[in-house]
C-alpha cells in the first residue's frame, strides 16, 4: 500500500536539519536549528541520533530525516487533510500549498513546539519548474495547449519515486503520457520539446517514422503570465515482453531484434533527413508497443557514453555509433547473459 506521506528530501548538517515532507498535494520544509531544540525531550532523542556516527558520517542518513517526519505527521495531517496524489490535477501540483515550519524549544518544561503553519505560499511540487517559452513557440504555425487543471494525476505510487511523470488522465477520459520540465533538466526539456514541435510541424510521424507524438504542450497561470509545465505525448502501449529495450524479457525474442534495428534505422533517417538528432541513443530509449514495434522516444539529448562517445553526442555520426553498439554489440550481450 503506499504510504500517505513521504519524505522527498533533506539534509542534517552539523547545525541543522533540514526535511521536505510531501502528503498529498501538500509540501512541507521542516528545519531544525540543533542549538534551538537542546534541553528537550525532543532534542535528547534527536540529536543522540544524529551522534550514531561512522567516521563522522551518518550510518543510515535517512533515519534523521524519517524521525523528523514522524514527530510532526500529527500536526501536518492537520494542515494537508487530503493524503493522496490520485486524481488531483495537475495544477494542484504546480501550485502546491508550501508551509516552511520550523521545530524549536519552548523554553519550559523541556517542551518543542513546531513554528510556521499560519503561513502557506503556493509552489511547483516534486522539482517542477516551468518557464515562459513564448519566444520559442512563436516560430510554429500551430501549438496546441492543454491547461494544468484538465491534466489528473492518474496513478499516486510514483509520487513517492520523486516525480509525477508517466500517465495522466485529461477532462474526457483519456489517458497520455506527461513529462514535465524540471529543475536541473531544463536544457532537456527545452531540446525535446523544440524537437518535438518540428517533428509535429513536419509531419513526421509515419510507419517509417515511428517516434514520441506530442499531443498537446501543457499551461498554467493567467493568460499574463502564461508558463509551460509540460508535455503531454500520446501514449504507446507496451508490449507484453516490457516496455522499452532495457526489460529483461524483450531480450529472448532473438528473432525480433533486427526488424526492431530497421525500424529505430529507418525513424534515425528520417529524423536526420529533416535536420533532426536524437542524441540520446540508449537502451531506455527504445519503447516496444503492443505489435512488437519499435519507436525512438526522449529528444532529451542527455548523452550516454555508453552508447555514444561523449564526442558525437548530438551528431549524426553519434545517432549511428549508438544504434550500431545497441543493436551490434549491448542487445547480443545481454541475450547471451552477459551482465551489464
Ligand atoms: N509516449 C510514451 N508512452 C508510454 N511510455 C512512455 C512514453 N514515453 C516514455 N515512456 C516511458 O517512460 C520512460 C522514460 O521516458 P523518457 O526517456 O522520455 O523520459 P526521461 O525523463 O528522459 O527519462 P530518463 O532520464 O530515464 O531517460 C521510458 O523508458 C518509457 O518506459
Ligand atoms: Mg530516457
Amino acid at each position: 500500500m503506499t504510504e500517505p506521506h513521504s519524505v522527498q528530501g533533506g539534509c542534517a548538517e552539523q547545525d541543522k536539519t533540514w526535511v521536505m515532507i510531501m502528503r498529498g498535494y501538500t509540501q512541507f520544509n521542516v528545519t531544525v536549528h540543533h542549538d534551538k531544540i537542546t534541553n528537550t525531550t525532543f532534542g535528547t532523542s534527536y540529536l543522540a541520533l544524529l551522534d550514531k556516527c561512522e567516521d563522522g558520517r551518518l550510518i543510515d542518513h535517512m533515519e534523521p530525516l524519517h524521525f523528523i517526519c514522524e514527530y510532526c505527521m500529527p500536526f501536518i495531517e492537520k494542515l494537508a487533510p487530503v493524503n493522496s496524489l490520485r486524481g488531483c490535477s495537475l495544477e494542484e501540483l504546480v501550485r502546491s500549498p508550501t508551509y516552511e515550519l520550523e521545530i524549536l524549544g519552548t523554553g519550559s518544561d523541556g517542551a518543542v513546539e513546531i513554528i510556521g503553519s499560519e503561513t502557506c505560499t503556493f509552489t511547483p511540487a516534486f522539482s517542477i519548474f516551468p518557464s515562459r517559452l513564448h519566444e520559442q513557440l512563436a516560430s510554429y504555425t500551430s501549438v496546441p495547449d492543454i491547461q494544468t487543471r484538465d491534466v489528473a494525476v492518474h496513478v499516486d505510487d510514483r509520487a513517492h519515486s520523486g516525480t509525477v511523470q508517466g500517465t495522466v488522465r485529461l477532462e474526457a477520459g483519456k489517458l497520455k503520457f506527461l513529462k514535465l520540465r524540471m529543475y536541473v533538466r531544463e536544457r532537456e526539456f527545452d531540446r525535446e520539446l523544440r524537437i518535438l514541435l518540428n517533428i509535429r510541424e513536419r509531419g513526421l510521424v509515419s510507419a517509417e517514422c515511428r517516434v514520441s507524438r506530442l499531443h498537446a504542450i501543457v499551461l498554467s497561470g493567467s493568460a499574463e503570465e502564461e508558463c509551460i509545465v509540460g508535455v503531454l505525448l500520446d501514449l504507446i502501449s507496451p508490449s507484453s515482453f516490457g516496455i522499452d529495450l532495457l526489460s529483461p524479457q524483450i531480450w529472448s525474442p532473438t528473432t525480433l531484434h533486427p526488424k526492431w534495428q530497421q525500424q529505430v534505422g529507418d525513424t534515425v533517417e528520417v529524423l536526420h533527413a529533416n535536420g533532426i538528432i536524437w542524441g540520446d541513443v540508449n537502451a531506455g530509449n527504445v519503447i516496444i508497443d503492443e505489435t512488437l514495434d519499435a519507436w525512438v522516444i526522449d529528444f532529451g539529448g542527455n548523452n550516454n557514453p555508453v552508447f555514444v562517445d561523449n564526442d558525437k553526442a548530438e551528431t549524426i555520426e553519434g545517432d549511428w555509433q549508438g544504434i550500431g553498439r545497441l543493436f551490434g554489440e549491448w542487445l547480443p550481450a545481454r541475450t547471451k547473459g552477459e551482465p551489464q
